[in-house]
C-alpha cells in the first residue's frame, strides 16, 4: 500500500536515527512532506538527504520553548501546517535507586516528558488555529507498563507519556485531534549500545551479553527493528485510526500484554 498520508505534513522529533528517522522514510514513503526535527541538525540534514522526496532537516531542542516554536513555525511555513507530530525524542539513562542524580533526573524528564507535552501542545495549538483536524504519536516504551529495578527515571518518564496522551486525547478529540501512543520493547540500534553498554557496567556483564538475553527472550525470537514499528505509526497517522482516541498500543514481539 502507499499514498495513505498523501498530502500531509509531518514532523518527527528526534528522527535524525535509530525509530524516526524509520518513521520518516515510511511517512515519507506514503506520500508525507517529512520534517526531521533534532538537536543533531547534521544527523537529520544527512536522513533528510537520505530519504529524498519532500523530506527536510530543521533543528529541534525539545527542552527549549523557544526551539519548539520556531521549529513550529519553520513547519508551518514550509508546508503549510501540521498535520501529524510523532514525539519520538527521548534519552535514557540507568542506574540504581541509590545512585539516580537530580541531573539525570531533570534531563531525563525534560526531554522525555516536557518535551512531549509541549511539543505536543505547540503542534495542537497550531492544528486548532488553522481549524484542521490531526494526529500525534507519542513514544512510550514496555518501561512505562513496569518498573525496572536499575531504570527507574526512565521508566517514569515513559509511564508520564502513557498518562498524558490519555489526558491529552481525551482533551483534544473534540477538536479531531486524535492523541495514541506507542510502546515499543526491545529495538536495536544506537539507543540500546548505550543501553547495553551501561548494563554492562552496573551488572558487571561483558558488552553484548545484555542485548543477546533480551532478544532471546523475546517471544518473537529477535530483537525489535525500527521497521517492526512502522506499521503502527503509518495506521496512527492515517485516517484508519479516527475513532483510536487516548491509546497506547505495545509493537514489541509479544514482551508485554495489556
Ligand atoms: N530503542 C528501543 O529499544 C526503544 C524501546 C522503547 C521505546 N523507545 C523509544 O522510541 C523512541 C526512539 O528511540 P530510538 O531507539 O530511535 O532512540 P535514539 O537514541 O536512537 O534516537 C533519539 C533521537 O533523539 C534525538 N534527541 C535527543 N535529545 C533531543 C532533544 N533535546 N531535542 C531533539 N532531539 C533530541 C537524538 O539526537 C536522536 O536522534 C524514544 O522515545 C525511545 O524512548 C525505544
Amino acid at each position: 500500500m502507499s499514498g495513505r498520508l498523501e498530502g500531509k505534513s509531518a514532523m518527527i522529533t528526534g528522527a535524525a536515527r535509530g525509530i524516526g528517522a524509520a518513521f520518516a522514510q515510511a511517512y515519507a514513503a506514503e506520500g508525507a512532506t517529512v520534517a526531521i526535527a533534532d538537536i543533531d541538525f547534521p544527523g537529520a540534514s544527512e536522513t533528510a538527504a537520505r530519504i529524498g522526496g519532500d523530506s527536510y532537516a530543521i533543528h529541534l531542542d525539545v527542552t527549549d520553548q523557544s526551539s519548539i516554536d520556531a521549529a513550529t513555525a519553520a513547519v508551518e511555513a514550509r508546508a503549510g501546517g501540521i498535520d501529524i507530530l510523532v514525539n519520538n525524542a527521548a534519552l535514557f539513562d540507568l542506574a540504581p535507586i541509590t545512585q539516580i542524580t537530580r541531573e539525570s533526573y531533570d534531563r531525563l524528564f525534560s526531554i522525555n516528558v516536557a518535551g512531549t507535552l509541549f511539543c505536543l501542545q505547540a503542534a495542537a495549538r497550531s492544528m486548532i488555529a488553522r481549524g484542521s483536524a490531526g494526529k500525534i504519536i507519542n513514544m512510550a516504551s514496555q518501561a512505562g507498563r513496569r518498573g525496572e529495578p536499575l531504570v527507574g527515571v526512565y521508566c517514569a518518564t515513559k509511564a508520564a507519556i502513557i498518562s498524558l496522551t490519555q489526558s491529552a486525547g481525551l482533551n483534544l478529540i473534540k477538536h479531531g485531534i486524535n492523541v495514541n501512543a506507542i510502546a515499543p520493547g526491545v529495538v536495536d540500534g544506537a539507543h540500546w549500545d548505550g543501553v547495553d553498554a551501561l548494563f554492562a557496567k552496573y551488572e558487571n556483564r561483558p558488552v553484548g551479553e545484555k542485548k543477546r538475553l533480551v532478544g532471546n527472550a523475546v517471544p518473537y525470537g529477535r530483537m525489535g527493528r525500527p521497521e517492526d514499528l512502522t506499521g503502527m505509526a503509518i495506521f496512527l497517522a492515517s485516517r484508519e485510526s479516527d475513532y483510536v482516541v487516548a491509546q497506547t498500543y505495545n509493537v514489541d514481539g509479544g514482551n508485554w500484554m495489556s
